[in-house]
C-alpha cells in the first residue's frame, strides 16, 4: 500500500488529551473543550495527526467521565455539544482528527436507563438492560457470585429491594447487559450521533469486557479456559456491527480498542479486517527498559498483527499508569503488570528516567505503525508521586481502603507557561463568575516551571524540541510510519533497526558506549553524539 493511499490510522501519531488536565479555558480549575480549542496551534506545531479525547460526556464524574450519564451530551464542566462541533471543525482545519472515547461496558448510575431500572423494580424489562440478580445465601444477603471490582471490593452492589447489580468498576458504573438488543441499538445510534458531527473514530473503553458468561459462574472454579467476563469471542460480533456503521461514513473512520488480552493472537482477533482497526499495544507499554524484552515485544507485535493485516501501535504512557519517565527511572527488576498499580521501591532517578524517555521516544517513533503520545510526555513530565492524601481523587484510593493511591499522579494538569502555579493551565482572565474560579483540580508541583511549554520552546536540548523534531522527521521521511523493519547486528543490549529507504534507528540500552554503524548523517539524536559513539541510554536516527 503506498503511503498516499494507506488510511491515516495505519501510521498516525495520536495525541491523548486527558481533558480534565489538558487546558482550562474558563478558569474553574478543570480542563475543557475551550482549553483544547485554544491549544490547537500548539498541537499543530507539535505535529500530531489526531487527538484521542478521554470521555467528555455528561457524567457525575465518579470515575472522571468513565461513568456516562448521557452519551449525547457534553458535561457542562467541559462545554457543550456546539463547542464539541466547533472543536471538530477547527481541528480538521488544522489537519488534526478527533477520536473521542466511548464507554460501552458500563454507564453511570445516573444514566436514565439505570434510574428507570431502579424505579421499576425486580423482574421489570428496565432491569434487563443491566445485570441484576438475586443474592445468594439466607435472605440473598451474599453477592450472586465471587467477582471482584477492578477498583477493589465486590463487583456487586445490593439495592433497596434486595437485588444486586454487577459493576466491574465502581458501584457508580453499572455494567450494561450486551445480551439485550436495546443496548446494541442504543450504542449504534450513539456512534452515528457523533459520526454525523464529524468525529474520525472512537477509542473503545474496556473493549474486551462487554460480554459476560450468561451463567455468571464463580471465578473460583475458572480453569484458565474462556474467562467469564474478559475477552470472550462474542464481543467480536458487536464490533463487526460497529464496523459496518463506521464504514457507512466517508473518510476512514476508525476504532481503537482498549483490549487487554492474554496473548497477541487474542488481540489480533479484534483487528481482523471486518472487526476493529487498531488496538493499544499494552505489551510495549509494560515492557521494561531492556533490549531483549523490547525486541521480543516488537517482533511479536508485528508478526502477530501482520497475520490479520493490522498495523502495530506503540504506547508508553496513558492516564492509567505511572508516567514512563518515572518508570524508566527505576531499574524495575520485573515487567509491569496490566491493571496493577505497582510502585517499585525507592525513588525514581529522574535524570536517568528522562534520558531513557528521550531514547524511548526515538525508538517508538521509528517503529512501523501508529503511535500514541500521552499529553505531557512530550514535556518529559514525571509522575507526581507525592500528592497529599487529601488531594487524591481517583476512586481507586477510597475503594482500596487507602492501600492504593491510584492514578492521579499521571493526571496532574499540564504546565504551559510562567514560573508559578498554575503555569498557564488556567487563564489569567477567568470566564466564570468570581466564586466559580478554582485552582487546578489536582495540585501541580512547586518545581514544574522548567517543564512548561514556554520554558522548553526553542531550547534545542528540551524534550519538547526533541518530540517536535522527531515528529516532523517522521512525517517527512519516506521510511517512517507504516511498513516493515529489519534488525541489524548489534552488541548485546543495543537495538539497531533499519527501515527503507535508508533509515536506521539505534538505541543503546547497554552500559557501554556504542560505536555507530556506517551512516551518511545523524538525523536526530536523544543526546550529544561524541566521537561517533552513542552513550548508554541514548538513541539516534541515522541516514544510511
Ligand atoms: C479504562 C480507562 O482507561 C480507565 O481510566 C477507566 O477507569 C476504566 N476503563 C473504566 O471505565
Amino acid at each position: 500500500m503506498s503511503p498516499t493511499t494507506a488510511p491515516w490510522w495505519r501510521s498516525a501519531v495520536i495525541y491523548q488529551v486527558y481533558i480534565r488536565s489538558f487546558a482550562d479555558g474558563n478558569g474553574d480549575g478543570v480542563g475543557d473543550i475551550a482549553g483544547i480549542r485554544s491549544r490547537l496551534p500548539y498541537l499543530k506545531s507539535l505535529g500530531v495527526d489526531a487527538l484521542w479525547i478521554n470521555p467528555w460526556y455528561k457524567s457525575p464524574m465518579a470515575d472522571h467521565g468513565y461513568d456516562v450519564a448521557d452519551y449525547r451530551e457534553i458535561d457542562p464542566l467541559f462545554g457543550t455539544v456546539a463547542e464539541a462541533e466547533q472543536l471538530i471543525e477547527e481541528a480538521h482545519a488544522h489537519g488534526i482528527r478527533i477520536v473521542p472515547d466511548i464507554v460501552p461496558n458500563h454507564s453511570s448510575d445516573q444514566h436514565a436507563w439505570f434510574r428507570a431500572a431502579l424505579a421499576a423494580g425486580p423482574g421489570s424489562p428496565e432491569r434487563e438492560r443491566f445485570i441484576f440478580r438475586p443474592g445468594r445465601g439466607p435472605d440473598g444477603a451474599l453477592p450472586p457470585n465471587d467477582w471482584d471490582s477492578r477498583f477493589g471490593g465486590p463487583a456487586w452492589t445490593r439495592v433497596a429491594d434486595g437485588e444486586w447489580y454487577l459493576h466491574l468498576f465502581t458501584p457508580q458504573q453499572p455494567d450494561l447487559d450486551w445480551q439485550h438488543p436495546d443496548v446494541h441499538a442504543e450504542f449504534e445510534s450513539v456512534l452515528r450521533f457523533w459520526f454525523e458531527r464529524g468525529v474520525d473514530g472512537f477509542r473503545i473503553d474496556v473493549a474486551h469486557g462487554l460480554v459476560k458468561d450468561p451463567e455468571l459462574p464463580d471465578l473460583a472454579g475458572h480453569d484458565g479456559g474462556t474467562h467469564p467476563f474478559w475477552d470472550r469471542d462474542e464481543v467480536h460480533d458487536i464490533y463487526r456491527a460497529w464496523r459496518k456503521v463506521a464504514d457507512e461514513y466517508p473518510g476512514d473512520r476508525a476504532f481503537v480498542a482498549e483490549a487487554w488480552t492474554d496473548t497477541p493472537e487474542r488481540l489480533a482477533a479484534y483487528l481482523r479486517p471486518d472487526v476493529l482497526h487498531t488496538a493499544f499495544n499494552f505489551d510495549y507499554l509494560m515492557a521494561s527498559w531492556d533490549a531483549k524484552d523490547l525486541r521480543a515485544v516488537i517482533d511479536d507485535t508485528i508478526a502477530t498483527l501482520g497475520t490479520v493485516g493490522a498495523p502495530a501501535t506503540w504506547v508508553m504512557s496513558n492516564h492509567d499508569v505511572m508516567r514512563h519517565a518515572s518508570r524508566y527511572g527505576r531499574n524495575a527488576a520485573r515487567k509491569w503488570v496490566a491493571n496493577e498499580s505497582y510502585v517499585p521501591a525507592g525513588p525514581a532517578d529522574l535524570e536517568l528516567g528522562t534520558r531513557r524517555a528521550r531514547a524511548a521516544a526515538l525508538l517508538t517513533l521509528a517503529l512501523p505503525g501508529g503511535v500514541y503520545v500521552y499529553q505531557g510526555e512530550e514535556l518529559g513530565l514525571p509522575e507526581v508521586e507525592d500528592l497529599p492524601e487529601a488531594a487524591l481523587q481517583d476512586p481507586v484510593w477510597e475503594r482500596s481502603g487507602h492501600t492504593d493511591r491510584g492514578r492521579d499522579g499521571c493526571r496532574v494538569p499540564i504546565p504551559w507557561s510562567g514560573r508559578t502555579k498554575p503555569y498557564g493551565f488556567s487563564p489569567e482572565t477567568p470566564d466564570v463568575p468570581e466564586g466559580a474560579t478554582a485552582a487546578p483540580w489536582l495540585p501541580q508541583p512547586a518545581d514544574w516551571s522548567p517543564y512548561t511549554v514556554e520554558a522548553q520552546t526553542g531550547d534545542a536540548t528540551s524534550m519538547l524540541e526533541l518530540y517536535r523534531a522527531a515528529l516532523l522527521l517522521r512525517r517527512e521521511h519516506p521510511a517512517l510510519g507504516d511498513g516493515g523493519l529489519t534488525w541489524l547486528d548489534a552488541p548485546t543490549g543495543v537495538l539497531a533497526l533499519r527501515r527503507e529507504p535508508g533509515f536506521v534507528c539505534v538505541v543503546n540500552l547497554s552500559t557501554e558506549p556504542y560505536e555507530l554503524p556506517d551512516h551518511t548523517s545523524v538525523l536526530l539524536a536523544s543526546g550529544p553524539v561524541e566521537n561517533n559513539r552513542l552513550a548508554p541510554d541514548q538513541a539516534a536516527w541515522l541516514a544510511v
